[in-house]
């Protein structure tokens, strides 16, 4: 049957969002599937059931997308999509509340404050936050993607521009101590006791600032996959991953992200993306590819997963 390739979007990610939905598009298309890119931005998503859609590849970043609001309504339109279902989706795009769900289950994430954005600019932050975070620290938009708004605090005389420009993408801030060490990440795809891990990705940003522009548009950034890790590590990391995914009730896949603290190699968790990047330069596609799964077969296998 006829599948929609949900591509664009209203989010601050729609850029990325085109350039995945267009890879997955492209390769379905090459597979002989009968996929038809489908922009929520440009038409209702009613129209997927009037134009005689059967499933639906959400290639969406960010909110009303990859945040639980797209998959009810397909819910409701009685539309199978990739991925995770509503609730895994929502949690998971909100950074606090999986910080909050990690920690319940005993898994490690940085230390963290929230702050209401009315509130994040107050003077008393200037000592407060570092007080109990340490510095460098890491303020975030809580709900965004592809760390647009996000910034390393190095010194306190930093921190209002942080937070100022975190408050203005997001109805709150968060601000988490920054784990000196490697930045890593690991794909999951599956779902409960048959979720695997794939192959963890190092990350090696010029200056540790893997940014929007080091994360699609740069070729300086070296990733390791391979990761050359010794073997009892990356299994250790792909472990705490699963558990990571499973808590959340994701579904279909998933890649979370992480720092490796130097000092004595514990992961740190920092995110779970249930909608992550297919372009050109993302992560999911290096590490399958490393596990024999290439781009166009990831795709076909993602949309089998496709469900209510
Ligand atoms: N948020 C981007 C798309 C990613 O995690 O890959
Ligand atoms: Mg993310």
């Amino acid at each position: 049957g006829k599948v929609a390739v949900l591509l664009g979007g209203t989010s601050a990610e729609r850029e990325v969002s085109l350039m995945s939905g267009g890879g997955v598009l492209a390769a379905l298309q090459a597979a002989g599937v009968d996929a038809h890119g489908f922009d929520p931005a440009l038409r209702p998503l009613q129209q997927l059931q009037d134009e005689g859609f059967q499933r639906v590849f959400i290639a969406l970043h960010g909110r009303h997308g990859e945040d639980g609001t797209v998959q009810g309504a397909l819910e409701l339109m009685g539309l199978p999509y990739t991925g995770s279902g509503v609730m895994a989706s929502a949690v998971a795009m909100d950074k606090t509340m999986t910080k909050r769900l990690w920690q319940a289950v005993g898994l490690s994430t940085p230390p963290w404050r929230t702050l209401a954005s009315s509130e994040a600019t107050r003077p008393e932050r200037l000592q407060d936050l570092p007080a109990a975070l340490g510095l460098p620290l890491i303020v975030k938009p809580p709900h965004e993607g592809s760390s647009i708004g996000v910034s390393r605090v190095n010194a306190p005389a930093e921190l209002p521009a942080a937070l100022s420009l975190a408050a203005r993408l997001d109805r709150e801030v968060l601000c988490e101590a920054f784990i000196e060490g490697e930045e890593v990440t690991c794909p999951v795809l599956g779902e409960g006791d048959d979720a695997v891990a794939l192959p963890v990705i190092r990350i090696q940003a010029p200056d540790g600032n893997y940014d929007y522009q080091h994360k699609y548009f740069t070729d300086d950034t070296g990733y390791l996959c391979p990761s050359g890790l010794p073997e009892a590590e990356e299994r250790a990391i792909q472990a705490v991953v699963l558990q990571a995914y499973r808590a959340l009730g994701c579904r279909g896949w998933g890649r979370a992200d992480l720092m490796i603290r130097a000092r004595d190699r514990q992961p740190f968790l920092l995110e779970m993306n249930t909608s992550p990047g297919m372009t050109g330069h993302s992560l999911v596609p290096m590490s399958a590819r490393v596990a024999g799964l290439d781009y166009e077969r990831l795709c076909l296998w993602l949309l089998s997963r496709a469900a209510l």
